[in-house]
């Protein structure tokens, strides 16, 4: 998958240079470009900004300016290629748009900064706004690495564990259970006896058990999408009696 980034601070995206979005550039996985908005500018200055129509405070990122980014860096993309604006005032990321959005050859995310961008650049060339939640960031750039940190990771070949990504908190519409490694006892703290032995069932019924409590604890909300069965419906009048307090 190739993603063009458009952004006025490309530095910002050291931390693509790590982990697992290292090795998926190192695989060939991913070919990230992260370009510069200001080198889209045709004047001296770079300027990439301006004071808003109406008044008010704070910059309006310029539509020549952008709309020139986004058509030189779609050039070549096939039809259809997601232009992503990232904005409080998008819809609200979830693990189903980052598998609706894998499923691209390629993505152009536009990162805005100051108060916002000229709307006509939303009309003319951006196809999808996505918000990473309820809450403003001075920039895209975190929110993009976000993106792409979740799309990434569910292309082929770039996490290890064969079907690792099925088995993410949300593929399934519940969160994930508990996990261990060694010592067995840390701080009098012992690894459930089941995960001990070696009953790969016993280990999977109480691993959709402990999810599904999870879940019924921290996402109850989540609960009312999930495909239950009737034993875990069943289930979930269990945990409505235990105690939440621990
Ligand atoms: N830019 C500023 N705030 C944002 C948010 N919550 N999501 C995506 N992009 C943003």
């Amino acid at each position: 998958m190739r993603i063009d980034v458009l952004t006025l601070f490309p530095s910002m995206f050291t931390p693509m240079n790590e982990s697992m979005m290292w090795k998926a550039r190192d695989i060939g996985t991913l070919d990230l470009r992260v370009r510069d908005i200001r080198d889209f500018t045709t004047d001296r200055h770079r300027t990439a900004d301006d004071i808003p129509y109406g008044g008010g405070g704070g910059m309006i990122m310029k539509p020549d300016v952008l709309v020139r980014a986004i058509e030189e860096t779609l050039d070549d993309a096939p039809a259809g290629t997601p232009v992503i604006y990232m904005s409080p005032q998008g819809r609200v990321f979830s693990h189903a748009i980052a598998q609706e959005l894998a499923q691209h050859e390629r993505l152009v995310i536009l990162c805005g900064h100051y108060e916002g961008i000229d709307e006509r650049v939303l009309e003319l060339a951006v196809t999808d706004e996505i918000s990473i939640g309820d809450y403003v960031l001075t920039g895209g750039e975190l929110a993009a690495m976000v993106v792409m940190d979740a799309v990434v990771r569910l292309l082929p070949g770039v996490l290890g564990a064969e079907g690792a990504a099925e088995r993410d908190s949300h593929a399934d519409g519940v969160l994930e259970g508990p996990h261990y490694t060694r010592p067995t006892v840390f701080r009098g703290l012992v690894v459930p006896e089941v995960l001990q032995g070696g009953n790969h069932s016993a280990i999977e019924a109480w691993r959709r058990e402990q999810a599904l409590r999870r879940t019924w604890r921290n996402r109850p909300d989540l609960l009312m999408k999930a495909e239950l069965s009737e034993d875990e419906k069943y289930l979930l009048a269990k945990f409505a009696n235990e105690d939440t307090t621990r």
